[in-house]
């Protein structure tokens, strides 16, 4: 833990105004240069980025991937607690890849093996070791050991409850202890033993199912019926490795095809950046959904482990995790994860909350399953079906949970709600309080007693809007300085200061008052709230973390350009000219060497 900086100011900068510009715009005072870019080589032969994307598939299996998204870095000693600011790993996702621009001339269809290849190495993971120079510049360390791609191909193990049930048996591995990849990675999550964790968001829509009668394992995730997202079924010429996104029947034998591939996505995947060589493990005791990322509870010794993490679909749920062993500094691991309680959040009118079990052992959620008609066979059963239990136990519906942040001294998490256009005037409740929910808001609440209890009290931190947006019971009245709409990414740094990153369609960028997608800093007490950043255009600006020192702040740069054809780049940042849009990661320091943000 790094002691508090307490002799600068919590939010000392100038705010920036809003604008359009297709650049990375930082306040007075502050530098900001962009690293790791798409396609940028970090392992194997290093192969270089060609401006027109006619690399391979091959060739992206060792370059930075697309679409940056969560970020971490870890201290290159952190395993001796050490907490070295000027070398370390930077592990982060790639959500997902956009074909216009990964392709020199955009995607073909049927889809040529080698383009999808190429799409399938462009999602994951990256692992960099990185390095600051005596310049103060920041470089890769080549040939680094560390150095790591993990993809949509890579074998993982299934660990916890559902490990071997029979719905996640498949060719690939009939025993059900394995599956390949991890798609759609949105925000991550670091546990209290230094690893990394990856959340898979939107992994449904890659999978297809024609079966007339789909499971609901797959009905109420939104596999679809017609063909996969990006048609990597039909890959020609044909291998296993794409036909599995054809979750149809098509054998006697739940072993002999796909099925049951998609049971084994919507899952946290604990990945080990010290050990290049070890499997990413999917810990399904977390709840299978579209998990937006994961944050902890501070672990205290002998109590439990407690983590949330939120359903980022319209209607979906905030849920805890609390460990079923207590946590022990000298021993945690990744067993903490494989046994515990899920639990998801009713949030009452009266600024109450309660955590609703969802587990066979619980009397109560097995009465209401009962109720309502639902047989869950066992807890794997309800863990593949999170979505389901938690409509069963009368969980609050909310207006899209993204990440959450926990604050450093007062234990408090806050959750990002990041719109939900799809909420009627009858169905707004008092924690999602507006019907047509265009802008989001932010929540936040406490828990009672310790991290475990099972009740909490909440309030509305801050409703996002135009210039004027008032947050009911509160001082804070949104001006030019920090309007800003859909809230997505949130990260508190060890000095309490909030951080806040949007995610506005290309639309609500275009025709507001917001500009482009930015990233905002807010005092948790007094509820200032300030931009800090405005991204190029059509970017979403997600992931932000900062070295111990808080010297450095790494910031995610996600799709610029985001609706661009293959022949018209609609950003060219950060290459410039009439360069294709690359998702990047930028590096923020402050000239005089000081405290990012203060
Ligand atoms: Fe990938 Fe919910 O943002
Ligand atoms: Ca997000
Ligand atoms: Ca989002
Ligand atoms: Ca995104």
């Amino acid at each position: 833990v790094v002691p508090p900086v307490t002799a600068v100011p919590l939010m000392g900068f100038a705010a920036i105004a809003a604008n359009r510009l297709d650049t990375v715009t930082v306040p007075e005072g502050y530098s900001v240069s962009p690293f790791l870019a798409w396609g940028t080589p970090i392992t194997g032969t290093y192969p270089a980025f060609l401006a027109d994307a006619s690399n391979s598939g091959a060739e992206q299996e060792m370059q930075i991937g697309m679409n940056h998204d969560g970020i971490h870095f870890f201290p290159i000693d952190q395993r001796s607690a050490g907490e070295n600011s000027t070398e370390g790993l930077l592990v982060m996702n790639h959500e997902y890849v956009e074909p216009n621009v990964l392709h020199t001339a955009g995607p073909v269809l049927p889809r040529p093996a080698d383009q999808v290849r190429k799409e399938i190495a462009g999602h994951g993971v990256s692992v960099v070791h990185v390095q600051r120079q005596s310049s103060g510049e920041w470089q890769l360390v080549n040939n680094s050991p560390f150095n790591r791609r993990i993809t949509a191909n890579t074998p993982m193990e299934l660990s916890g409850p559902v490990r071997g049930h029979a719905k996640v048996l498949t060719k690939y591995s009939p025993d059900g202890s394995r599956t390949r990849g991890t798609i759609n990675n949105c925000a991550h999550g670091v546990t209290p033993w230094g690893t990394y964790l990856t959340a898979e968001e939107n992994w449904a829509g890659y999978f297809m199912n024609t079966d007339a009668q789909r499971p609901r394992e797959h009905s109420r995730y939104g596999v679809r019926t017609d063909n996969g997202r990006y048609f990597w079924e039909t890959a020609t010429p044909g291998a296993d490795q794409y036909q599995r996104f054809n979750a149809s029947t098509l054998a006697a034998e739940a072993t002999e095809d796909y099925r049951n591939e998609p049971n084994t996505f919507g899952w946290i995947v604990e990945i080990d950046p010290f050990n290049p060589d070890s499997m990413p493990q999917k810990r399904t005791a977390l709840g299978r959904f579209a998990h937006e990322g994961i944050v902890f509870a501070d672990a205290v010794e002998e109590q439990p482990l407690v983590a949330y993490s939120g359903d980022d679909a319209r209607n979906e749920y905030i849920y805890k995790y609390v460990s079923n062993t207590p946590y022990y500094h000298n021993t945690a691991g990744g067993h903490l994860l494989n046994d515990g309680i899920l639990y998801v959040a009713r949030f009452n009118d009266d600024g109450s909350g309660d955590w609703l079990a969802l587990d066979v052992t619980n009397a109560d959620f097995m009465a209401k399953a009962s109720a309502a008609g639902v047989v869950f066979s066992d807890q794997a059963d309800v863990l593949l079906n999170t979505r389901l239990a938690a409509d069963v136990a009368g969980a609050t519906k909310m207006d899209r949970p993204e990440w959450g942040a926990v604050h450093p001294d007062t234990g408090e998490i806050y959750f990002a709600l990041t719109n939900n256009t799809s909420r009627t005037e009858q169905q707004t409740d008092a924690a999602n309080p507006r019907a047509n929910n265009a802008t989001g808001h932010i929540i936040r609440w406490h828990e009672r007693d310790n991290a475990a209890a099972m009740a909490f009290d909440w309030d509305i931190f801050l409703l996002a809007g135009d210039v004027g947006t008032a947050t009911p019971g509160t001082d804070l009245v949104l001006n030019a300085d920090s309007h800003h709409a859909s809230p997505d990414g949130l990260w508190f740094d060890p000095r309490g200061v909030l951080w806040i990153q949007t995610d506005m369609s290309g639309s609500q960028q275009s025709s507001g008052p917001f500009g482009n997608n930015q990233m905002l800093a807010a005092d948790p007490v007094s509820r200032e709230v300030k931009r800090f950043l405005v991204g190029p255009r059509e970017c979403e600006v997600t992931g932000v973390i900062m070295t111990p020192d808080l010297k450095t702040m790494f910031v995610n740069i996600q799709h610029p350009g985001d609706r661009s054809a293959a022949d018209n780049f609609t950003s060219n940042w950060p290459d410039g000219g009439s360069n294709r849009p690359r998702s990047a990661t930028v590096v923020i320091t402050k000239d005089d060497g000081g405290v990012i943000g203060s």
